[in-house]
């Protein structure tokens, strides 16, 4: 089973994603955690290079392959193994973030990037997709440390982002009917985690 959770800056993905873990392990199951970019050495490296501000130019193609090629090496390296294994795997963003971060910024790109994506994730598929979604305003209150490169854009940007998330949301379930929920992420950590709790009964109810 491998599950990803999406969503703005701010938005609790990292949270949430501990809480689901805790959840699955209370029912004894082997759960691992990755998060995009990274989780691999190359993606780490890869993590460096793209949230740190030192210097380097990065078009906005570059970009995007290198979030692809992060992506490609974690599918390979550490989820399609996990997924053979039985296990279930978290991951905090997955290719949703590029059709919404990378499509925003080479505008309206949707349909290349998701071909792109669909080569790097390699017949490796979500079962289910959470989208975490919530005010921008409200979401980049809730950062306390200092912002990285892509939270310092400006609330402008993060509000073109949310819009990108639920677009790009209408368009995975348009190929992947149900497998991507939004959920309402203005509320308490715990209630929010347990709407998603049931929302993962219900698909492993229905599905496994
Ligand atoms: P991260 O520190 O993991 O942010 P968060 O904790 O909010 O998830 O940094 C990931 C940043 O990279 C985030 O601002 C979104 C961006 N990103 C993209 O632009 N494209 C992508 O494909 C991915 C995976 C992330």
């Amino acid at each position: 089973m491998f599950i990803s959770i999406d969503g703005g800056d701010g938005t609790g993905k990292s949270l949430q994603i501990s809480l689901l873990k805790k959840y699955f392990e209370k029912q004894q199951k082997e759960v691992i955690l990755c998060r995009e970019p990274g989780s691999t050495r190359l993606g780490e490296a890869i993590r460096n290079i793209l949230l740190n501000e030192n210097g380097t130019k990065i078009s906005v193609k570059s970009e995007m392959f290198l979030f692809m090629a992060a992506r490609a090496q974690l599918v390979e390296e550490i989820i399609r193994p996990a997924l053979q294994k039985n296990q279930i795997v978290l991951c905090d963003r997955f290719l949703l973030s590029t059709l919404v971060y990378q499509g925003i910024a080479v505008q309206d790109s949707m349909e290349e990037i998701w071909k792109i994506g669909e080569i790097a994730v390699d017949t490796v598929w979500p079962n289910l997709m959470i989208l975490l979604d919530v005010d921008p305003t409200i979401a980049l209150q809730r950062i306390k440390r200092p912002l990285d490169r892509m939270e310092s854009k400006g609330i402008d940007f993060h509000q073109r982002v949310r819009a990108g998330f639920l677009k790009a949301a209408d368009k995975w379930n348009q190929i992947f009917p149900n497998r991507c929920i939004v959920v309402d992420s203005s509320g308490t950590p715990e209630q929010v985690s347990q709407t998603i709790q049931n929302i993962v009964d219900q698909i492993l109810f229905i599905k496994y």
